[in-house]
């Protein structure tokens, strides 16, 4: 049974991906999750095809029952795939209108225990976000198997965890007794890493390396950064990409390609979103898991003129 998902920033996805008055659009969502934002695209009558990619096995199952429920399967092509292949699953000669990418796991994956991506129920430690996939190591390979300084390299970094090395060093000390296996073991153990007063204040304990260990598994971060550059020259002039994050590593990689493409010679972009569209406070109020959420758009342009290629030329009396 695949869990609801609301879909974040619905109506601003929409607004700058589709909210032009144009026809034959082709478009591409590349993390379909629960099909929110696939479906609402597709069902547009300005909407000629749509392509999405998921890498889970269970939105992949559930999307193939929806697309049929709602009359789409002549119009959105689901792929089995990590997003990382756009380049290799999409003909070279498809150009895009729109791209999304509403980055991280969905809700369905947090509230599943078996997938272990929550320290709020009892489950093995995967956060595989394709769990049949055998070469992808898991949380439980990677917090059994690591270095310690590994560990908590990847505490601090992707986690941002101020007692990264304090835990790592516990981990180390507990796995030699004997592995640990399931979320609420590593909870306890981050639980009991962090001082008394701290315990309870905040955000709890182990959702810092949580979301490290997710992002170490599925690689989220690099595999950010290569899509990226597969998409922009795959933007038809005029054509959007629109990024949702929903933290600041994600944002800040978001924030440094579009950059670079602002500044690039053969693929430019103009960035819409200035500043980044946030989520008004009455969605928050409806979808807590909207409240970190980031989204950022550009827009691909002609090719500019650079100065070396026409040299002005100095004419001669
Ligand atoms: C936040 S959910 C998307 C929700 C969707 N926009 C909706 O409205 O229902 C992210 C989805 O993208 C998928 N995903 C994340 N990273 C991926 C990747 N690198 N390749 C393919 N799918 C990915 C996850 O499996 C998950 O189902």
């Amino acid at each position: 049974m695949y869990g609801t998902h609301k879909s974040v920033l619905l109506a601003e996805c929409l607004d700058w991906l589709v909210g032009r008055d144009q026809d034959g659009l082709i478009l591409a969502d590349l993390t379909f999750g629960a099909g929110g934002h696939s479906c609402a695209m597709a069902k547009l009558s300005k909407c000629e095809k749509l392509y999405a990619f998921d890498q889970d096995p269970d939105a992949l199952a559930h999307g193939r029952e929806k697309l049929k429920t709602n009359n789409l399967t002549d119009k959105v092509e689901l792929l089995d795939s990590n997003f990382v292949h756009f380049a290799q699953k999409i003909a070279s000669d498809v150009l895009f209108d729109g791209v999304l990418l509403d980055l991280g796991v969905s809700s369905h994956q947090f509230d599943t225990g078996e997938r272990g991506f929550s320290f709020r129920f009892e489950g093995p430690l995967d956060m595989r976000m394709n769990p049949r996939d055998d070469h992808v190591q898991t949380a439980s390979d990677i917090i059994n198997s690591w270095e310690a300084s590994d560990l908590e390299l990847i505490f601090r970094e992707y986690g941002e965890e101020k007692y990264a090395r304090r835990i790592a060093q516990k981990i180390a000390e507990v796995r030699a007794e004997s592995p640990i296996k399931t979320t609420k073991d590593l909870e306890d153990i981050i639980f009991h890493c962090y001082p008394k007063a701290e315990r309870f204040a905040g955000k709890k304990p182990a959702a810092k390396v949580f979301q490290a260990l997710r992002i170490a598994v599925n690689r989220e971060l690099e595999v950010l950064e290569k899509v990226v550059d597969q998409i922009v020259p795959r933007l038809k002039m005029g054509g959007r990409l629109a990024i949702i994050s929903f933290h600041s590593l994600e944002d800040r990689i978001v924030k440094q390609a579009f950059k670079k493409y602002e500044a690039h010679e053969e693929f430019p972009v103009v960035i819409l979103t200035k500043k980044p569209v946030l989520p008004t406070e009455s969605e928050i109020l409806d979808n807590s898991r909207a409240r970190s959420a980031k989204l950022r758009v550009i827009e691909r342009i002609a090719m500019r003129r650079s100065k070396n290629k026409y040299p002005s030329r100095t004419v001669k009396e």
